[in-house]
């Protein structure tokens, strides 16, 4: 079953987590309960695909959403791994989204999890950002017209959430680009790449089911970007002012204490102990 490659998400979260010695009691029950609560949707999720008889497949019901509360749940499950790479986890979300609005929420979670794992596994000492936005279908077009498309095609009378996966790592060679989201082509056939090659084919299929579609630019040696576009269909107000969080200082903050402050040299510490202190 393809939900079990996607439960090693949250798995090498917790183990992580657990293995760091430096890590505080209250981390590791806040990384165990949101993972947890992941790991039983999807097993849900696989349960009741089991029931279903063949060639029948199982829908995942629409669900409503906080969006705050939802993107900080990515923190937990990513920190570690972005610790271990001395990456900066960035999430933003943009004034304008939906406060609230229905989705699939394992699926949505399952395919953004790929993408931030990924992006944390091919970049050391840099940074990945998450960001929300609330986009138009006519701004979608205009904006990625160059970029690589999987999925559903555009509806030019839809709005779209867009939830976006950029690093700053060693992006994606040029002749691999088309081939990655290609089950059979990403397979054992690249020996070289490390991983299974399974994560992008499991999102190109999982983004059907949500009537949604990625896309995505990578320039080797400089950034990659991940977008899963998903059509809104119901939604509850709006957030009113952007609102960033982060598993370091989140960046404002560094720039002002870089003015106010001559203590910088703490600033580049990357000492998890004296980080917290
Ligand atoms: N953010 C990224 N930066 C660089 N390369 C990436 C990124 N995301 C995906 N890739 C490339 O795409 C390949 C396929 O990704 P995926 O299907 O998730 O398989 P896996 O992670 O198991 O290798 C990766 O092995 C990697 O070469
Ligand atoms: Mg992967």
């Amino acid at each position: 079953m393809k939900v079990i490659h996607d439960l090693k998400n949250p798995i090498i979260s917790i183990q992580q987590t657990i293995m760091d010695p430096d890590v505080s009691v209250n981390t590791i029950v806040n990384t165990c309960k949101s993972d947890l609560e992941d790991m039983q949707e999807m097993l849900e999720n696989m349960r009741a695909e089991f029931k279903y008889k063949q060639g029948m497949s199982f829908q995942e019901e629409l669900k409503e959403v906080d969006i705050l509360n939802f993107t900080r749940t990515y923190l937990p499950t990513h920190s570690q791994l972005a610790e271990n790479g001395r990456n900066n986890l960035i999430i933003t979300v943009l004034k304008d989204c939906p406060e609230k609005l229905y989705i699939k929420r394992t699926i949505v979670k399952r395919i953004t999890n790929n993408f931030i794992s990924n992006s944390l596994k091919h970049t050391m000492g840099g940074f990945v950002k998450i960001t929300f936005a609330k986009v138009s279908a006519y701004s979608i077009i205009s904006s990625t017209y160059d970029w690589l498309h999987v999925g559903t095609d555009v509806k030019t009378e839809n709005m779209y959430l867009s939830v976006e996966v950029h690093d700053n790592g060693k992006g994606i060679p040029i002749d691999k680009q088309e081939l990655i989201f290609n089950e059979k082509e990403s397979d054992q056939s690249h020996t070289n790449w490390d991983g299974t090659g399974l994560g992008l084919p499991i999102c190109a299929q999982l983004s059907i089911k949500l009537d949604a579609f990625i896309r995505y630019i990578s320039v080797e040696g400089q950034y990659t970007f991940f977008r899963l576009y998903l059509p809104i269909t119901q939604e509850i107000g709006t957030i009113k002012e952007t609102e960033t969080f982060s598993n370091k200082f989140n960046l404002d903050d560094q720039s002002k204490t870089m003015k106010h402050s001559c203590n910088c040299v703490f600033l580049a510490e990357d000492n998890k102990n004296i980080m917290r202190n």
